[in-house]
């Protein structure tokens, strides 16, 4: 088992990686020291995890609640049920939320963690690949809001993160890949060693191989914890971790998020990222061409078919929240080296635009 700190003085927490670590009681009581117990999971996950995860628990009161699976419930209809379970059970403020599952699972315990009783302790234990590098570390909770994604929601940090890398034998091929496409973002923004290790393994992680993907966790919740720890509300540097999303979730809702996966946009979005830095004249076409070559490798789109230039501008301009100024955008100086800037030439995006979209 290895551990990553994510350092945020009296806020900090380990997010532990191993195999089978929900069979280990011990451990999970360890890491959850309360008697009163709300498990938060949902009905794909809880079938297949929620036993020996709930066993940890023995002597505790455990109490579970079961979410219909799918980000079209991540809604604070969904919270409310989960404080409403909190609330019949008479929890105390000294309880502790467990969310079992993938992101949209993290993001409702988290949110219900952060206002219920204005607060209570809450751990993060992930099941995708998704939710193991990204979405259960940084402190990130929130729902969707028929006006836009993850539009409501609050900062509140888990206590701990438990990444059982056991759990994703059970996941979907499609969410695995999707779930690279975040990993690959994590070499581009600031480790051109890792992207390279990415390139060299890549076989071994799409067989699932446990040491594989143990490295990739380990190495992104390290460069997320390290950019969390400086920039805990993304008032700077975490600005960085948005790299190919601006363009992915252009894609993602000109599609109203039905067509691809949030992993599989972010794909598309990373290799525009890629090919604007070489129309600003940031990196080589070389550059671009291993971005691509390594997400075609993953099974990720390259190109966002059915989306028109100015349909995806429009989306980006929203996303950004910008009418008339310019964006802000993540681009690439070098393969492991992302900044920040609106300092860029407007027909670089034009072009860009026009050669991934339509
Ligand atoms: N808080 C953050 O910082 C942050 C960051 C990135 C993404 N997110 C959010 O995360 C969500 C996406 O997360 P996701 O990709 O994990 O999707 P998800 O939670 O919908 O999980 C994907 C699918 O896999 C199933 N699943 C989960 N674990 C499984 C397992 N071990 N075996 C079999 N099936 C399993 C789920 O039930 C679901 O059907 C989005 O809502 C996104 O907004 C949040
Ligand atoms: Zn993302």
């Amino acid at each position: 088992m290895n551990t990553v700190n994510v350092e945020l003085g009296d806020r900090s927490y380990p997010i532990l990686i191993g195999e089978r670590l929900l069979h280990q009681a011990d451990l999970v009581r360890q890491h959850v020291p309360a008697r009163d117990i709300l498990i938060v999971s949902n009905t794909t996950v809880a079938p297949l995890y929620m036993e020996p995860l709930a066993k940890a628990f023995a002597g505790g009161r455990v109490v579970e609640a079961i979410l219909t699976d799918g980000e079209a419930h991540k809604t604070l209809a969904t919270v409310s049920r989960v404080l409403d379970v909190l609330v019949a059970n008479r929890f105390g403020r000294d309880c502790v939320v467990v969310a079992l599952g993938g992101g949209v699972v993290g993001d409702m315990a988290g949110f219900a963690a952060s206002c219920y009783q204005r607060g209570v302790a809450f751990v993060q234990v992930p099941t995708t690949l998704l939710a193991q590098v990204d979405s259960s570390v940084g402190g990130k909770t929130g729902v969707n809001h028929p006006g836009g994604k993850n539009l409501i929601g609050a900062f509140h940090q888990p206590s701990a993160v438990l990444a059982d890398t056991s759990t994703l034998g059970s996941l979907p091929d499609r969410e695995l890949r999707a779930g690279l496409a975040e990993v690959i973002k994590y070499g581009l923004i600031c480790d051109a060693p890792f992207f390279s290790w990415l390139e060299e393994y890549l076989d071994e992680l799409l067989a699932v191989d446990p040491a594989a993907l143990a490295h990739v966790i380990q190495r992104s919740c390290e460069i997320k914890a390290e950019i969390v720890g400086r920039d805990e509300r993304e008032q700077g540097d975490r600005a960085l971790l948005n790299l190919g999303h601006t363009f992915g979730h252009a894609a993602e809702s000109a599609t109203h998020y039905t067509r691809w996966l949030h992993g599989e946009a972010i794909g598309a979005g990373l290799l525009m990222a890629a090919a604007m830095s070489a129309e600003c004249g940031f990196i080589d076409r070389t550059d671009v061409e291993r971005v691509q070559r390594l997400l075609e490798r993953t099974g990720l789109p390259v190109r966002i078919e059915g989306v028109s230039p100015e349909v995806a501008l429009e989306h980006m301009r929203i996303d950004k929240k910008v009418q008339h100024g310019r964006m802000r955008l993540v681009l690439l100086r070098a393969i492991g080296d992302a900044c920040v800037t609106a300092d860029y030439p407007e027909p670089a995006l034009q072009r860009t635009l026009s050669d991934y979209f339509g």
